[in-house]
């Protein structure tokens, strides 16, 4: 299949256009350009590297692809602080090799669905530089300015705290004010409530949309609109501030508006990374009708083994199996999203299960299989495929600019505390995603024949790309049978869901359901046999579909017995 690029756009009939929602059919692959593949050996990921590894894709049987920002960047936090929006971070390459990117993704019948930072800006972003200069530049109002608070006014406007630690204000000497930064100092967060900003935010869409993107992928959208009078915040000490701009009212009007004159005009996909959301609210901003967001990248998956998103807690699986399930039962226009990781999160491996033990691989596949099965959109982040695992770093390896900023606060503020931090970034840092994807046993991992930015993990030497290729029963080879499986099958993908034993706090088990069709799915998310009295699902005599195992149980029965981290699919019909 070929994407017929002249055909995306949208007819629109007065309000009403029509969006195929292709999203809901397809399955995704998050590349992180930096550390997917070098191709001019600096050391560093490029686009002609992505280009290079395109058949991989393919044959992995994705259908679209995710960018991480490729625009040009000082790179504060490897490009989600963006200088140009319609331009290439050099480092990565042109826009006529991104051309040739996306050229190369359509030709094999796979949309592109790129990050758009509309948060913040970078502060080397010319609106910035602007901005910054005089009171009264045309410019000023794109970012959010304020005096000064206390007596002697030399305190921040108010209490929010930086996402990556500290006040999230910055004072600037040159017009004597103060701008708000949610992030870094670097990514100074622009004024939705200005017209201009919402205008500049709908042509940078559309100048992509006019190059042939598919989708955006909104960071921190829900970030958008700040309360008027930005008052202090309660909160945690981290994430002070929250309620004020955390699915703030007006981001329903910013969002509508830039469909209105963007989104909905092509055959495209808005995924929002919408923290704040979950399946209790989500009908308030992804809901079809609504025409804000097509789909949300939510966090409470992703903190049921975290406190406070950060220090790292037993997996509770009847709370996980909660959430997962919930957005389940939507109905079908609220659309979920599936993922357990992405370039801010750890390893699925390492986080679920033991994955330095023998049934590493097991675990890998189980995973798979018990994302893969549910209904929603998944993404597999580069490396998930292939069973990639943390990485342990020492403290001077570390590149991110998150951990570095907590190595920096606990040295400073809490130095008894650093063994502590070490252990918890061991498992929490989100460079256990970045490191460079491990292609082959060579020494650069087939990435890069040069030093590469970051650490490559050691145990590249036996988890690789070229070496799974060649193993029937790799993880590699498990994830295509199973991406195969469910870009055929309609049940998978639309079927009806419903659980069996939610407190079960070894097993998720539940059913799959369209035209008399069903699956049954059972995964073990323990590393030791677990016994299921499996009656109440009446599914005797259900025939083995595909498992993690060479040789599970072939009929379904009422007592079923499961090995460490198996996953079995059964099918009847009913
Ligand atoms: C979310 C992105 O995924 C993360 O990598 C980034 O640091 C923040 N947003 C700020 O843009």
């Amino acid at each position: 299949m070929s994407i017929n690029i002249e055909k995306k756009k949208n007819i629109v009939q007065g309000n009403c256009s029509v969006k195929t929602r292709w999203y809901k059919d397809a399955i995704f692959y998050q590349i992180y350009p930096r550390s997917f593949q070098d191709s001019n050996n600096d050391g560093i990921g490029d686009i002609r590297g992505i280009i290079q590894r395109l058949d991989y894709i393919k044959e992995l049987g994705i259908t679209a692809v995710w960018l991480s920002p490729v625009y040009k960047t000082p790179n504060d936090d490897n490009g989600y602080d963006i200088s140009d929006y319609r331009d290439i971070n050099p480092e990565f390459g042109t826009l006529e090799d991104w051309k040739e990117m996306i050229k190369g993704l359509h030709e094999r019948g796979i949309r592109l669905v790129m990050d758009l930072v509309v948060n913040h800006t970078s502060d080397e972003h010319n609106w910035f530089c602007e901005s910054r200069s005089s009171k009264d530049n045309p410019y000023r109002d794109y970012y959010i300015w304020r005096k000064g608070s206390g007596n002697d006014g030399k305190k921040p406007p108010n209490n929010w705290t930086s996402r990556f630690t500290g006040s999230a204000w910055k004072y600037d000497s040159v017009t004597d004010e103060w701008y708000l930064h949610l992030f870094s100092e670097k990514q100074p967060d622009l004024n939705w409530a200005n017209p201009k900003v919402r205008k500049e935010v709908i042509d940078i869409c559309n100048y992509w949309f006019e190059l042939g993107v598919d989708g955006f992928r909104c960071d921190v959208i829900t970030y958008i609109s700040k309360a008027d009078g930005l008052p202090d915040g309660k909160g945690r000490f981290a994430v002070r501030g929250d309620e004020h701009f955390v699915l703030e009212p007006k981001i329903h009007q910013y969002l509508q508006e830039v469909s209105a004159k963007s989104w909905s005009n092509y055959d495209s996909m808005i995924v929002g990374e919408a923290i704040g959301v979950n399946a209790e609210n989500a009908e308030i901003i992804i809901k079809e009708d609504l025409n804000e967001l097509d789909t949300a990248i939510t966090f409470a998956l992703s903190e049921v083994d975290m406190f406070a998103g950060l220090i790292p807690k037993k997996l509770k699986l009847p709370k996980f199996k909660k959430i997962q399930s919930s957005w389940q039962c939507l109905p079908n226009d609220c659309w979920p999203t599936l993922y357990y990781e992405n370039h801010d999160q750890p390893r699925s491996i390492s986080r679920y299960g033991n994955a330095d033990g023998i049934y590493k691989k097991e675990l890998a596949k189980m995973l798979a299989i018990s994302l893969l099965t549910l209904k929603g959109t998944p993404y597999i982040y580069q490396g998930q495929e292939i069973g990639m695992t943390n990485i342990r770093l020492e403290e001077n390896e570390y590149m991110d600019i998150m951990s570095i900023r907590v190595f920096r606060a606990v040295r400073k503020y809490f130095p008894p505390l650093i063994l502590v931090a070490k252990k918890i970034m061991r498992k929490r840092a989100r460079d256990n995603a970045r490191s460079p994807m491990q292609w082959s046993a060579e020494s650069g991992a087939g990435f890069s024949n040069e030093t590469p930015w970051m650490k490559i993990n050691p145990n590249h030497a036996f988890v690789n790309v070229e070496m799974q290729l060649k193993n029937p029963s790799s993880v590699l080879n498990f994830y295509k049978k199973l991406i195969e499986f469910r870009n055929n099958d309609e049940t998978i993908k639309y079927g009806e869901f419903k659980e069996y034993f939610p407190r079960n706090s070894s097993l998720y088990v539940f059913t799959r359901e369209l035209k008399k069709q069903r699956y049954i799915v059972i995964c073990n998310f323990k590393e030791k046999v677990v016994n299921l009295n499996a009656i109440d699902i009446s599914a005797r005599g259900a025939k083995l579909v595909l498992s993690n195992y060479p040789n599970s149980q072939e009929t379904f029965t009422d007592g079923m017995t499961l090995r460490p981290y198996e996953a079995v699919i059964y099918h009847d019909y009913i």
